[in-house]
């Protein structure tokens, strides 16, 4: 690997592929042989190493548990009927990684790096890609600062690892979301955009209150106005009002999805019209309740597609049409997961061949 300096490489002595039941996986549980360690001290990347996959020892001290500087990122490897593996995006998704550490204040990644670590995980750990329709190796690259002071400050000392882990569904039928007006996931010059770890962490709360109401996940509105949807969390936001397609516009206080960016460039080469705007709840309440409430969808790398089924606005529940093959989300779903999977041609160029 031309741009990794001091690598080093140990292989697993056993491979623990054989325990996994891959027509029966539970997303995110089970982890591939080999991971990436590369530790950031004295202004530079100092070592990289990869190896099997094993716990790491931290001390209590790690200043990431205790102030948050840490980022992830979301990625998926196929493997085609014929064999091939295919990796998609990853240039997108090392952009956003720095994106997301200079936002934290933490070091880049070279991207070139980032991407040649992750071929190189998928070449040694090849037989834990899942096959099959909704199968892929799960990619999760992060970071965390690991200086050992609870003072207050940009680290000096940072872990970069990868872990994969291969998974099936991560919904496992369309959704149910609620509209959240007491807490807020993002505002202006907030860091909504980055994967920050604490911006997840920061949504539980609300999302477990959901969920004792039978709600998959929260739609967020943004926490200036309160009125305009933003993301879902785990997804970006699509909605279908009276045929036209809309989306919010990626802002500092949403996370810019490679699916949503990859979605909206299939969209238009299907034929339709989509239009990045704000879009306020009020709105969508309307259209519901003048039947023009055509269908909603989140898109995400874990969840690829999910068809929303139910919007809960102010104890309503706004249900939305069933899906049939001219269901907008079906279609762009088949389109995009099929050039992922290599069952359509990508004319996009977005497939990196492992
Ligand atoms: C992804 O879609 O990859 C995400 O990071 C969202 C979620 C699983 C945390």
């Amino acid at each position: 690997m031309k741009s990794v300096m001091n690598l080093s490489v140990e292989k697993i002595k056993k491979s623990r592929v054989s325990e996994v039941d891959f027509n029966n996986i539970p997303f995110g549980k089970f982890f591939a042989d080999h991971m990436v360690e590369m530790d950031w001290h004295k202004g530079q990347w100092e070592t990289c190493h990869i190896k099997p996959y094993q716990e790491i020892m931290l001390s209590p001290a790690t200043s990431a548990l205790h102030y948050g500087q840490a980022i992830f990122e979301g990625m998926k490897a196929y493997k085609t009927e014929s064999g091939e593996v295919l990796l998609f995006r990853p240039d997108k998704n090392a952009a956003r990684f720095n994106y997301s550490a200079t936002r934290m204040a933490m070091p880049n990644v070279p991207e070139e790096q980032f991407v040649e670590l992750i071929l190189e995980l998928l070449k040694m750990d090849r037989a834990w890609i899942p096959t099959g329709e909704d199968g892929a190796l799960y990619i999760r690259p992060f970071m965390f600062a690991t200086n050992t002071s609870v003072g207050v400050k940009i680290a000096e000392h940072y872990k970069f690892m990868i872990i994969t882990c291969p998974v099936g569904k991560y919904y496992s039928k369309p959704v149910s979301v609620l509209v959240q007006d007491e807490y807020f996931r993002a505002f202006p010059g907030g860091t909504g955009a980055a994967k920050a770890a604490g911006n997840y962490g920061g949504t539980l709360f609300p999302a477990g209150e959901a969920a004792k109401e039978g709600y998959d996940q929260i739609l967020w509105l943004d926490g200036v106005e309160k009125k305009y949807v933003q993301e879902i969390g785990t997804m970006n936001f699509f909605v279908s009002i009276d045929g036209e397609l809309l989306t919010p516009p990626a802002s500092d206080s949403i996370l810019d999805g490679v699916t949503r960016m990859s979605v909206i460039d299939v969209l238009r080469d299907l034929g339709y019209e989509v239009t990045e705007r704000d879009i306020s709840i009020h709105e969508i309440a309307e259209a519901h309740k003048a039947g023009k409430l055509d269908a909603a969808f989140g898109t995400g790398t874990a969840a690829t597609i999910a068809f929303i089924r139910e919007i809960g606005y102010k104890g309503e529940r706004l249900e939305l049409p069933v899906f049939d093959e001219n269901y907008v989300a079906y279609k762009v779903k088949d389109r995009l997961e099929g050039i992922k999977r290599g069952r359509y041609e990508d004319t996009y160029g977005w497939n990196v061949k492992v």
